[in-house]
């Protein structure tokens, strides 16, 4: 069983979101081989959670603020996210690493309150380009998951997903990046799964790849050694395109 996760970002209103999985039942994509999680906007949980209900799919937020309630103006509780449904958060993406300079004690805070409210969360980790010209990936892997992970009691609910910062999402002048070759993520989630082993009850943490995933590309990704899942950022606000992704995971069952 493959993890078939879309992060909308910041996209779709309730509306859209409704438009979206009306056509998504009417695709009806094949999702024998997959768990699917829609990460949506904190305004379109609860219009997922509704319809996700029949579909048959799990509904996620993208951010979650470390504390139990307060004077913390602007920011969401874990017990709110819960209670509008959902049932996955994601936690330190490399857009709120950067943009929003979260750091890896921040991310372990996070990830804490999130475990402990009793929902899944998907942790992302991943080296800059910088990074990997520099031949740090693997030093920049260690200290992200171990930092995250640290002193953390339970991690049933944990998913992992590699996501080298540099294949994510657009160039600024609204291209695709480069996506990591087979060898790279390979080579990558051997790293983490090894790094996974210094950690009790850490075996059965899936690990994602994530970034610039498509269609065309989704089935031979999750046919990597130690790939457990793909985690679909632009491709997953086209219906068809995402569906076609969730087939390529079934197909992997013939
Ligand atoms: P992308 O984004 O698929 O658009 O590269 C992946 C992500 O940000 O999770």
């Amino acid at each position: 069983m493959k993890i078939i996760a879309g992060n909308w970002k910041m996209n779709m209103t309730r509306r859209e979101t409704l438009e979206y999985f009306e056509r998504y039942a009417g695709l009806n994509p094949d999702k024998s081989g997959a768990r699917v999680i829609f990460l949506v906007p904190y305004t379109a949980i609860s219009t997922a959670v509704e319809t996700g209900e029949n579909l048959g799919f799990e509904v996620g937020a993208q951010n979650v603020y470390p504390a139990a309630a307060g004077a913390y103006t602007g920011e969401i509780t874990a017990d709110m996210i819960k209670d509008c449904g959902a049932k996955v958060v994601l936690v330190g993406h490399s857009e709120r690493r950067t943009l929003f300079r979260e750091s890896d004690t921040f991310i372990n805070e996070k990830l804490r309150c999130v475990l402990d409210a009793g929902l899944s969360a998907i942790l992302c980790v991943g080296e800059t380009a910088k990074e990997r010209e520099n031949d740090e990936t693997e030093g920049v892997l260690w200290r992200q998951i171990t930092m995250a992970l640290d002193k953390l009691p339970d991690l049933s609910k944990l998913i992992i997903a590699y996501e080298p910062v540099w294949a994510v999402g657009k160039t600024a002048d609204g291209k695709s990046k480069k996506p990591a070759t087979s060898q790279q993520i390979a080579d990558a989630h051997a790293f983490i799964k090894t790094i996974l082993t210094g950690f009790t009850d850490a075996n059965d943490i899936p690990v994602l790849y994530g970034g610039n995933v498509k269609s065309e590309t989704s089935g031979e990704i999750m046919r990597i050694p130690n790939v457990d899942g793909v985690l679909v950022g632009g491709a997953s606000l086209k219906v068809e395109e995402f569906s076609k992704i969730i087939e390529s995971s079934s197909a992997l069952l013939n």
